[in-house]
């Protein structure tokens, strides 16, 4: 009888163990979800894209760019949003491949200063409020764009 309550005992301090060990580590129980799941998969992604490029095409401070203006009439929108969304997705963990030019390549002859890429991130800003984006999403997405000025921002 002793013996048996004694190993009643026992089973329940490793049981607790386990417990323990799986809530505290991020590693086991808790594994942190991607952004990209975080931000619900591939379809919530391109509604978000879908929603910020339709702002930049109408942006008066972009389209006073001759290079971004001419750029714009030039390349189908429809084009873009799929590039910028599989580019976003790839970026925040998802199974999407982007298969298009370096943000370099992309980029370089916009001349993009440093005034439109604010205004750029300002209209971003607007799109992920718009859909209600948590703020931790949020934040990690305005980090992850940030990643990409020097490429894109004329030295
Ligand atoms: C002020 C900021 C930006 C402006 C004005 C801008 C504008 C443009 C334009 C006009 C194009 C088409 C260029 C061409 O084919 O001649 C383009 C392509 C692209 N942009 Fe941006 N962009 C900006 C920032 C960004 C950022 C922050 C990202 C990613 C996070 C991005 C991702 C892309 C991608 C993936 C493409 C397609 C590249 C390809 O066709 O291979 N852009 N952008």
């Amino acid at each position: 009888m002793r013996t048996d309550t004694r190993k009643q005992h026992w089973t329940f301090c490793l049981f607790a163990l386990i417990a323990a060990a799986l809530w505290s580590s991020p590693g086991l129980a808790q594994e942190k979800k991607s952004l990209y799941e975080r931000l619900g998969g591939v379809y919530a992604i391109a509604t978000v894209v879908d929603d910020f490029i339709e702002r930049l095409l109408v942006n008066k401070t972009l389209n006073a760019n001759p290079a971004i203006k001419a750029a714009r009439s030039r390349v189908p929108k429809a084009g873009l949003k799929f590039s910028v969304t599989a580019f976003v997705a790839q970026a925040t963990g998802g199974p999407e491949k982007y298969a298009g030019r370096t943000m370099v390549a992309a980029h370089g002859h916009l001349n993009i200063t440093e005034k439109e890429w604010g205004v750029m991130v300002a209209e971003f800003k607007k799109t992920l409020k718009k859909f209600k984006v948590p703020q931790a999403e949020q934040d990690e997405l305005i980090a992850l764009l940030a990643t990409t000025k020097g490429d894109i921002v004329k030295k």
